[in-house]
């Protein structure tokens, strides 16, 4: 029987968000792909070790961790904590986000907060835990989970797109900075079947609305997680500031 490639062996890698969906494809799928892997979460234990679990399961060596991302602490701590059982991170996917429909007039100092801290700050209190230790060994793949809406914008949801636009400057700063040894990339997905936007709940309107692209339906999680496992691997070597769009060609830019 021919065995699968594992172009990650030994590598180890943490995944914010990973309890969930898009975070929880792409932890099986560097597991897969012979990777340790640190479980990010926040407060679903339950869920974080039921993907633990399943690496486990299939042979790998994964962990759960606890942490708000928009917490400096608990991030410095989750990533010490996640090296100290793992080893030297050489991998960080950060998926953790939030979304949330509002009109633009009814948005409230506290719905920026909250929207922006989770999906911008977080992924910058990451970046920096992680690269801090990234940047002495002169390695690392870090890959930041933005969206397409990040280009497009959308009515309703301005903290969200503006947050992601932010994401995708950040990475590509970072990118520059970093560079060479440490590789900064991002992915920017299109409509994906997660808990954040569900087929299982979704209107007849917004799925017509998220359908009507090239591909003609909405994205499954482990579409983006290909798109991790690949900028996490050497075949990506020459790829910087990247912002990858698995988006079912909803979105040809950027
Ligand atoms: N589903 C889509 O259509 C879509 C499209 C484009 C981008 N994205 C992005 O992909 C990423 C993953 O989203 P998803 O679709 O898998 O949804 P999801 O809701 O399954 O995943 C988001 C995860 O972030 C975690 N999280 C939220 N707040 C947190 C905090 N303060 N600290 C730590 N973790 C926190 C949640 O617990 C959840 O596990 C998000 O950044 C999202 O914006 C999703």
């Amino acid at each position: 029987m021919a065995t699968l490639p594992r172009p990650l062996e030994g590598r180890v890698a943490l995944v914010t968000g990973a309890a969930t969906g898009i975070g929880r494809a792409t932890a099986l799928a560097l597991a897969a792909a012979g990777a340790r892997v640190a479980v990010a979460h926040h407060r679903q234990d339950d869920l974080a070790c039921k993907v633990t679990g399943h690496i486990v399961d299939a042979g790998g060596l994964a962990l759960a961790f606890d942490a708000d991302v928009t917490r400096t602490s608990e991030v410095e701590d989750m990533v010490q904590a996640a090296e100290s059982a793992l080893g030297p991170l050489d991998i960080a996917v950060h998926c953790a986000g939030v979304i949330q429909e509002r009109a633009f007039l009814e948005t409230t100092d506290e719905d920026w907060d909250f929207v922006v801290g989770v999906d911008l700050k977080g992924v910058f209190t990451c970046c920096r835990a992680v690269l801090s230790r990234m940047a002495p060994r002169g390695r690392g793949s870090v890959i930041n989970v933005a969206s397409e809406l990040g280009f497009l914008g959308r009515a309703q949801y301005a903290p969200y797109c503006a947050a992601k636009a932010g994401v995708i400057g950040l990475t590509r700063s970072l990118a520059r900075e970093f560079a060479p040894a440490i590789r900064v990339n991002g992915i920017a997905p299109g409509p994906i079947d997660t808990p954040m936007l569900s087929l299982d709940n979704m209107s007849p309107d917004v799925l017509e609305m998220e359908r009507a692209i090239p591909a003609a339906r909405v994205g499954r999680p482990e579409e983006v997680a290909a798109a991790a496992v690949f900028l996490a691997s050497d075949a990506a070597s020459f790829f910087y500031g990247q912002i990858l769009g698995p988006n079912g060609g909803a979105f040809m830019g950027g």
